[in-house]
């Protein structure tokens, strides 16, 4: 059995020549099914260009990235775009949500691309809303009413609607407080346990990575440290239904 996502020997180059930038020198990585994992480094060292990689918006330069043994970096545009519809769900650090469509809208629409009927994607989207933690009063307003951690939370029910197996969020965090993005991670590590859902997810925030099975560090276009935390506090991380009333 191939291990659930196999980035092996992957390289990426910006540009060319005198104005080649070496961002990836060579990842390898293996991650299991259902492992909740944090990818850290500093700013730059190319978290997001991995994720890139991962979600099929980009291809590596050498090397290969492989979910549940499918070659993504073989595949053609359709069949990445197909692999975000069926496979990858991604979380932004900006909510990426569309301004003009109802927090529901924004949920229900990629339902609807893959052949759910109106109706059902009503009822789907309403359950995945009020799972997450969106109040049913903010659900037919636009994204701009809510609160920044409820706006992350609705951008979490989009990216779990088509019941993706792998969740990509790239610092989903950033752009909250403290105790919001808490609630926020706090919500990712329920899901990865209640729907054995295997999550990367990029954070600058150490705290944040203690929260996960494995840190993977980069640093220069390589791993640097590859490890499982060890929690100050594991009750710091409790139980999102505590917390959703924060963000
Ligand atoms: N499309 C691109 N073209 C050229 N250089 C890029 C591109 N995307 C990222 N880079 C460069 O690659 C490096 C890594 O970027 P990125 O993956 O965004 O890092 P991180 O997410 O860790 O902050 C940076 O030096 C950035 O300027
Ligand atoms: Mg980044």
């Amino acid at each position: 059995m191939p291990p659930f996502l196999h980035v092996d020997g992957v390289t990426k180059v910006y540009g060319q020549d005198a104005a080649a930038t070496h961002v990836l020198r060579g990842i390898h990585l293996e991650v299991p099914r259902a492992q909740l994992l944090s990818i850290m480094g500093p700013s730059g060292c190319g978290k997001t260009t991995l994720m890139n990689l991962l979600a099929g918006l980009d291809a590596p330069t050498t090397g290969s990235v492989a979910i549940e043994g499918r070659r993504v970096d073989r595949m053609d545009e359709a069949e990445r775009s197909a692999l975000r519809l069926s496979t990858v769900g991604l979380v932004f650090q900006n909510f990426n949500l569309l301004p003009r469509l109802t927090v529901e809208r924004n949920v229900t629409w990629r339902l609807e691309l893959v052949g759910m009927s109106a109706r059902a994607a009503r009822r789907v989207a309403g359950e995945l809303l009020d799972r997450v933690g969106v109040p049913a009063a903010a659900w037919g307003r636009p994204p701009v009413k809510l609160s920044g951690g409820e706006q992350q939370r609705v951008a979490i029910a989009r990216a779990l609607a088509t019941g993706p197996s792998l969740l990509l969020a790239d610092e989903p965090t950033g752009n909250l407080d403290s105790k919001t993005g808490e609630s926020i991670l706090a919500l990712f590590r329920d899901l990865n346990r209640e729907r054995q859902m295997t999550i990367v997810m990029v954070t600058h925030e150490a705290r944040a990575g203690r929260a996960t099975d494995r840190v993977v560090e980069l640093r220069d276009g390589l791993v640097r440290r590859d490890f499982v935390p060890c929690r100050e506090d594991p009750s710091e991380m409790g139980s999102s239904r505590v917390h959703a009333a924060a963000g």
